[in-house]
C-alpha cells in the first residue's frame, strides 16, 4: 500500500506487538510450571493448561495445586513471617520499591504476557494494567516506611491468604501482596486457573528483587485449591472474585478469627444526564464495557439515560461501537480483545441467547475466525427487574434504560443487590454531587470512569463485599492491635422464653421500639437480682419479632443519616448532660446490679459521649492525591442500620460505648444490652429527652444467642457488632453470609472498656463506609 493509499482510505495497518520475548521465556520453563514456594520453583504435579484465548493455543501446562501443596506453601510464609515482620521498615519498604522498579523494567514482557493469558488488548495490560502495579508497589513502599511512626501500636496479622480472579491478574496481586507485605505480613496467594502466568512472572521478579524465601508464595489451581487456601493455617483472607464464592469463603471462615476481606461482583450503573458531554460520555463507555471486553468487576454495564437524549444518545453510541475495532489483542490497534475462555464466551453467549428481551444490538464489526470472541452489544428497553438488567454479564454487553428524573435516576442506580460503583455525566456540578452521595456504591466517577490508584480505597457495599483495597484504610485490613489479647469468661446468659426460669410478664419488662417502651413479644420476662440476692426489677425476653420490629424502626429512623455532624454531636452532648443529672440514680443502679460503685462508669460514660460527640464533625473523609486531572474525595458515610451486643462486663458503659460511635457517624442502632440490662433501658428515659429521634436507637432485651442470630440473619441490617462474653462469634459471622452483611466480634477477646481500647478510631472507622468520589480538579 503506498503512503497515499493509506492517507485515502485512513485504515488502521496491522501494529502487533512481539510475543518473542514472553514465548521464550514460556520456553525456558519447558512451558510447564509448579508453584512458587519458599523462594523456588517446585516441580510441575499434577497439571491443566493455559492457553491463549485469542487463538486457543496452548501457552503451558499449570499444576493442579493440591492440600499438601497449600501447606507447604503456608509453613514455608509462617516460617519467613517474624524475620520479615521484624525487619526494621525501611527495610520492607526498600524491598517494596525494588519490585516497583523491576515492574517497571519488566514491564513490556509483563504486559505481553498478560495480554497473552487473558486476552485483554496490549494497549490496556501495557498502559493500565502494568503501570498500576508498579504504582501500588511503590505506593506501598511508602506506607511501610511511614507505617511504625503513624501507627506504633499495631501489628501484622501473620500469614495472609489472597484468591484472585482472572480479569486483572498481575494487578489484582499487586493489590493483595503489596500491602500485605509492607504490613510485615508473608503472603501465599492463589491466581485464577484461567491466567497464572504473570503470577509465576512476578515470583521471579521477587527472587530479583532479593525478597527474602517464603515472604511471597504462589500455589497455582482451581477453585479447590483456594478452598484449601481458606482452610488453611493462614490468619487473613483476602479474596477477589464472585459473589456466590465470597459468600461461601465468609461461611468457612465464620468463628476461626480469621481476618477477611471481600472484593466481589457488580452491576454498576453508568448515568448520563441530558446535559452530559455526550462524545465523552460514549468514549467512557467505550473503556468501560468493550475495551476490556466487560470483563472488570465495576464496568458501567448498566447505562441509564435521560429520556430526552436516550435516541441521539443510542445513535451515537452504535456509530461508535460499529467503529470500534476487534482482533488480536496483541495488536495495538485493536480495541476489543478476547474473552478469557471458551467456558466464559459460551456463560455470556448463552445470558444474552437466553433473555430476547429488548433491542438487542450487535455491532457488524468482523470477528476473527478463531479464538474466544464477542461482539460489542448493546441491548436497550429493558425493564428493572429484567434478568440482564440485574445479573452481572461479565462480557461487553451494555444493558440499558431511560430515566426522567434525576431521583428516578438514583432509585434505578440503586435497584441492585450490588454496590460496587457508579459513573455519572453532567455538565451541572450541583446535579453530580446532589447524586453522588446517593448512589449505593462503593466507588462514584464523576465525568469519568474506571479510574484507580492505590491511594484511593477501591471496594464494595452491600453484596459487593467489604473491606478497601487502596490507601492507608486498605492497609489497616493487614494489621492488628499489638496488644496481647485476654479472653472474658463467659457470663450466664438470659434466659430463652423456654427456660423454666423465666416469669409471666411483669408490666415493668420493657425494651424501647421505635422511641416507645414496648414490651416483649413472647409475653415473657426475667427477674433481675442483685449479687445479694435482692430482686432489682425484670427484663423482657425479646425474639426474633421484636428483633424485626426494632431493625423496621431504624430504618425508618434513616433520616438520622442526613442531619448534619453538628447537630448529631449536639444530640450526644444534650444525652451525656441529661446522664450527668441523673448521675446519682444510674450509679446507684450500677451499685445494685454489681455489687461495685458505679459512680467511676457513671462519669466514665458521660466522658464517653463526650468523645464522640467531639468525633461527630471531626472524623473527617480526605481527599487523596491522584496521578490524574482530578482527586478521589474518600467520604465516611454511614454504614446503615447496625444491630450492637453490648458487652457484659459494663452495664452502662458498655451500651453508651459502643452505641454513641455507631449514632455519630449516622447510623441507627439495634442494641442488645449485655447481661446486666437494666442500666441499658433505663437509658431510654434519657433517649427520650435528649431530642434523639424515635427509631436511632432500639434497645431489645434478651438472650444474646438467639438474638444474635435473629440480627445477622436479617436482610435489613448492614452491620452486627459484638462484644458478648457469649461464644457468639462463629454464629454471627456464618448467618451474615446471607446478605454478607459486615461483622466486627471479639471472638471472646476482653476489651478494656475503661481505657483507650474503649473508644476511638477502631469504632469510627467501623461506624463508617468509604465512599471513593472521582471528580475532576485542577489541571
Ligand atoms: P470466581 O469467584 O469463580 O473465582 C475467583 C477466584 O476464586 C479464582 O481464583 C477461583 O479459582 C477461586 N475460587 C473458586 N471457587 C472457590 C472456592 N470455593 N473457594 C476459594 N476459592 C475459590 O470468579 P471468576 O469467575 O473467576 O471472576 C469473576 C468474578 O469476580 C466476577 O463476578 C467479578 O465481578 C468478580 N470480580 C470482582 C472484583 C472486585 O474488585 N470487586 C475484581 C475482579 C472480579
Amino acid at each position: 500500500m503506498t503512503i497515499k493509499e493509506i492517507f485515502d482510505s485512513m485504515a488502521y495497518g496491522p501494529a502487533p506487538e512481539s510475543a518473542s520475548e514472553a514465548l521464550a521465556w514460556l520456553a525456558n520453563h519447558n512451558h510447564a510450571f509448579g508453584h512458587w514456594i519458599d523462594g523456588a520453583f517446585t516441580k510441575p504435579g499434577q497439571t491443566f493448561p493455559t492457553s491463549n484465548p485469542a487463538t486457543g493455543k496452548h501457552l503451558a501446562e499449570i499444576t493442579q495445586g493440591s492440600e499438601a501443596d497449600v501447606t507447604a506453601a503456608v509453613k514455608a510464609a509462617r516460617r519467613a513471617q517474624p524475620g520479615w515482620a521484624k525487619l526494621p521498615a525501611h527495610q520492607r519498604a526498600k524491598y517494596l520499591y525494588a519490585l516497583a522498579r523491576l515492574t517497571q523494567k519488566h514491564s513490556r514482557l509483563l504486559a505481553v504476557l498478560e495480554t497473552l493469558d487473558n486476552g485483554k488488548p496490549i494497549r490496556e495490560s501495557r498502559d493500565i494494567d502494568i503501570p498500576l502495579v508498579a504504582r501500588h508497589f511503590s505506593y506501598h513502599a511508602g506506607l511501610a516506611q511511614l507505617l511504625p511512626s503513624e501507627h506504633p501500636d499495631l501489628q501484622p496479622l501473620g500469614v495472609c491468604g489472597a484468591i484472585i480472579p482472572w480479569n486483572f491478574p498481575l494487578l489484582m496481586l499487586a493489590w493483595k501482596v503489596a500491602p500485605a507485605l509492607a504490613a510485615g505480613n508473608t503472603i501465599v496467594l492463589k491466581p485464577a486457573e484461567y491466567t497464572p502466568l504473570t503470577a509465576l512472572l512476578f515470583a521471579e521478579i521477587s527472587r530479583e528483587a532479593g525478597l527474602p524465601k517464603g515472604v511471597l508464595n504462589i500455589v497455582t489451581g482451581d477453585g479447590t485449591t483456594g478452598a484449601a487456601l481458606v482452610d488453611a493455617d493462614v490468619n487473613k483472607i483476602a479474596f477477589t472474585g464472585s459473589t456466590s464464592v465470597g459468600k461461601r469463603i465468609r461461611q468457612a471462615t465464620a468463628g476461626t478469627g480469621k481476618a477477611l476481606t471481600l472484593e466481589l461482583g457488580g452491576k454498576s450503573p453508568y448515568i448520563v444526564f441530558d446535559d452530559a458531554d455526550l462524545d465523552s460520555a460514549i468514549e467512557g463507555l467505550v473503556d468501560a464495557i468493550w475495551f476490556n471486553q466487560g470483563q472488570v468487576c465495576c464496568a458501567g454495564s448498566r447505562l441509564l439515560v435521560h429520556e430526552g437524549i436516550a435516541p441521539r444518545f443510542y445513535d451515537k453510541l452504535k456509530r461508535r461501537m460499529d467503529g470500534l475495532r476487534i482482533g488480536d489483542p496483541l495488536d495495538k490497534a485493536i480495541d476489543i480483545g478476547a474473552i478469557v475462555d471458551p467456558i466464559q464466551l459460551d456463560t455470556i453467549t448463552r445470558l444474552v441467547q437466553d433473555n430476547p428481551e429488548g433491542d438487542h444490538y450487535q455491532a457488524p464489526c468482523p470477528l476473527p475466525a478463531h479464538g474466544s470472541f464477542y461482539p460489542p452489544t448493546l441491548i436497550t428497553g429493558l425493564g428493572t427487574a429484567s434478568t440482564l438488567m440485574q445479573e452481572e454479564i461479565f462480557g461487553p454487553v451494555l444493558v440499558a434504560m431511560t430515566f426522567r428524573t434525576p431521583e428516578e435516576a438514583v432509585a434505578l442506580a440503586n435497584n441492585t443487590k450490588y454496590g460496587l460503583a457508579a459513573t455519572l455525566w453532567t455538565e451541572n456540578i450541583n446535579l453530580a454531587l446532589d447524586i453522588a452521595p446517593k448512589l449505593k456504591a462503593g466507588v462514584v466517577w464523576v465525568n469519568a470512569t474506571n479510574l484507580f490508584d492505590a491511594a484511593a480505597g477501591f471496594g464494595g457495599v452491600r453484596e459487593s463485599g467489604f473491606g478497601r483495597e487502596g490507601g492507608w484504610e486498605g492497609l489497616m485490613a493487614y494489621l492488628k492491635p499489638a496488644a496481647k489479647p485476654t479472653l472474658l469468661k463467659p457470663v450466664q446468659p438470659l434466659a430463652a422464653p423456654t427456660d423454666p426460669q423465666v416469669d409471666t410478664l411483669d408490666r415493668t419488662a420493657k425494651m424501647y421500639i421505635g422511641g416507645k417502651q414496648a414490651r416483649p413479644d413472647s409475653g415473657y420476662s426475667q427477674p433481675v437480682y442483685s449479687p445479694k440476692g435482692h430482686l432489682l426489677g425484670h427484663v423482657g425476653i425479646g425474639n426474633r419479632k421484636d428483633i424485626r420490629n426494632a431493625v423496621e424502626a431504624a430504618h425508618a429512623a434513616k433520616s438520622w443519616a442526613k442531619t448534619t455532624a453538628y447537630n448529631r454531636a449536639q444530640v450526644l452532648y444534650f444525652i451525656a448532660e441529661n446522664l450527668s443529672a441523673r448521675a446519682t440514680e444510674f450509679a446507684s443502679r450500677i451499685k445494685d446490679l454489681t455489687g461495685k460503685p458505679g459512680t467511676a462508669e457513671v462519669e466514665a460514660s458521660i466522658q464517653r459521649l463526650f468523645t464522640y460527640a467531639a468525633w461527630a464533625d471531626k472524623y473527617d473523609g480526605s481527599a487523596k492525591s491522584v496521578p490524574i486531572r482530578g482527586i478521589a474525595l474518600a467520604m465516611n458515610e454511614p454504614v446503615g442500620v447496625i444491630g450492637i451486643l453490648a458487652p457484659d462486663e459494663c452495664p452502662l458503659l458498655g451500651p453508651i460505648s459502643t452505641l454513641a460511635p455507631a449514632i455519630a457517624m449516622g447510623n441507627t442502632v439495634v442494641l442488645v444490652p449485655g447481661a446486666s440490662p437494666l442500666s441499658a433501658t433505663d437509658l431510654y428515659q434519657i433517649l427520650d429527652t435528649s431530642d434523639l429521634p424515635a427509631g436511632v436507637v432500639n434497645i431489645v432485651t434478651g438472650p444474646a444467642p438467639d438474638l444474635a442470630k435473629s440480627l445477622a440473619g436479617h436482610m435489613d441490617v448492614d452491620a452486627v457488632w459484638s462484644f458478648s462474653s457469649h461464644p457468639i462469634s462463629a454464629l454471627i459471622e456464618a448467618e451474615a453470609a446471607g446478605n454478607l452483611k459486615r461483622t466486627w466480634v471479639n471472638h471472646g477477646r476482653a476489651r478494656d472498656w475503661t481505657g483507650a481500647e474503649g473508644e476511638g478510631r477502631a469504632f469510627l472507622s467501623q461506624a463508617t463506609e468509604i465512599k471513593t468520589v472521582w471528580v475532576p480538579y485542577g489541571e
